[in-house]
């Protein structure tokens, strides 16, 4: 769509034009000296910042966490390179195609703070974890740890290795209000044998948006001799830490979740000392064992979506990591203080902020999570996703930087109203 058709089209849906990056760049700009505690609640400013999100008027969307779609700005410096890429062919792949893909890691690895040397984009955070798990040099009888929270696909690979090559696999539970780090680093420190080779630790856990202590667990593990993979799928770009901070081997993320990067991109961590252990997922020509790009091969792949993460990137400086999660902070606060404590609705996920940020998951009793999902979109048009599965039953909400206080409302709202006819 090029840009004429683009403005006509949002005309003709009625929705407002979004803002460009420049005039983002001077709104962000206007508010550089306001706190990010103070700006979290700022309507007006985000109502700007609203406009850059095409938002379907069918429903109200509290199901930002299986990607966060792309504000305008960002979708049209994406469809342009496309463009771009499409016009100049295969000249494009032969020329600048890998360097412009180096230059993109380093900006990421920027901002998950760690070396360039030790960062590569992936499709996505299930190969940047698989290739960690299935590139392990794993021997019959080897012990691996990871929740029965964790991610389904990251637990698929962890058994088809245990199939393969026999290891054994240690499932903990994780509570979902634990009163102290204590709690969650004597679980996983007691489920690690003379065996365990590797454990798998969420950073937050998809089903509740439970904030894990990484690094104590990784202090922990590294005193036992277990290397740390740390899946990162809803962390980067939702709250601020930095990788050398937390002390693991490996972390892997999706950047289409709270990066808003167009779908298909990931990235991955390696420790610089492990680098040299890991088997690839796909063959490459590099053979140098210290150079992380050897475990990079991916083929030909849709390279304009490597662009974008620069453009994604500029959107999220522009905004400011603190001032992003502390409106992810206080959207979250708003609605689980007006039902905190009340009859029949249970939050799954802890009150603590050292524990949570924008991501919480809520049930109500006598409502099985999938119905309440179902009902919550066509009584009240309100779009989330039911979870019934280890600890957790309930609705994931995940709210993102644009949505409003009326929509969170409406969503109270509801669960009064659902809570107390159940
Ligand atoms: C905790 C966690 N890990 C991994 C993934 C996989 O992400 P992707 O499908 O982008 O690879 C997800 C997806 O929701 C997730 O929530």
């Amino acid at each position: 769509m090029n840009k004429r058709s683009f403005i006509k089209s949002t005309a003709m849906t009625g929705i407002a034009a979004a803002i460009g990056m420049d005039t983002l760049a001077a709104l962000f700009d206007s508010k550089k000296n306001v706190p990010a505690d103070l700006l979290a609640s700022d309507a007006d400013f985000w109502g700007k910042i609203r406009k850059d999100y095409l938002l379907k008027p069918d429903y109200i969307n509290l199901e930002n966490g299986y990607y966060n779609f792309v504000p305008q700005p960002t979708l049209e410096k994406y469809i342009q390179h496309i463009r771009d890429i499409n016009y100049q062919a295969s000249y494009y792949m032969r020329t600048v195609q890998w360097d412009n893909k180096t230059r993109m890691a380093a900006k990421l690895a920027e901002v998950a703070g760690c070396s360039p040397d030790e960062l590569i984009i992936t499709r996505n955070a299930t190969e940047s974890l698989d290739l960690v798990i299935g590139g392990q040099d794993w021997k019959a009888g080897d012990e691996a740890v990871m929740a029965v929270q964790d991610y389904g696909s990251m637990i698929d690979m962890f058994e088809q290795v245990s199939n393969r090559y026999g290891i054994k696999l240690v499932k903990v539970s994780v509570p979902n209000h634990p009163e102290s780090d204590d709690d969650i680093v004597s679980l996983y420190a007691n489920a690690i044998t003379t065996k365990t080779k590797l454990m798998m630790v969420s950073h937050i856990i998809n089903i509740t948006g439970h904030i894990l202590p990484i690094r104590k667990i990784c202090d922990m593990a590294h005193s036992k001799g277990v290397a740390v993979m740390v899946d990162g799928a809803h962390a980067y770009g939702h709250f601020q830490y930095k990788i050398d901070d937390l002390n693991c081997d490996y972390y892997g993320t999706s950047l289409h979740k709270w990066m808003s990067v167009p779908l298909g991109a990931g990235f991955l961590y390696i420790k610089k000392t492990r680098i040299d252990k890991l088997w690839p997922l796909l063959g490459d020509g590099n053979k140098d064992m210290a150079s992380i790009k050897r475990l990079n091969h991916t083929g030909t792949h849709p390279c304009a979506t490597d662009l974008a993460v620069e453009d994604a990137l500029d959107y999220y400086n522009m905004m400011g990591g603190e001032k992003k999660e502390k409106r992810m902070r206080y959207l979250q606060e708003y609605w689980t203080d007006k039902v905190r404590g009340l009859p029949r609705i249970i939050l799954n996920t802890p009150k603590d902020l050292n524990r949570v940020c924008g991501i919480v998951n809520v049930g109500i009793e006598g409502i099985n999570p999938v119905e309440m999902a179902t009902r919550l979109m066509k009584e009240y048009k309100i779009f989330t996703v039911g979870i019934d599965y280890a600890n957790v039953q309930g609705c994931r909400i995940c709210p993102n930087v644009y949505t409003s206080l009326e929509e969170l409302d409406i969503f109270v709202e509801a669960l009064k109203s659902m809570a107390k006819k159940a």
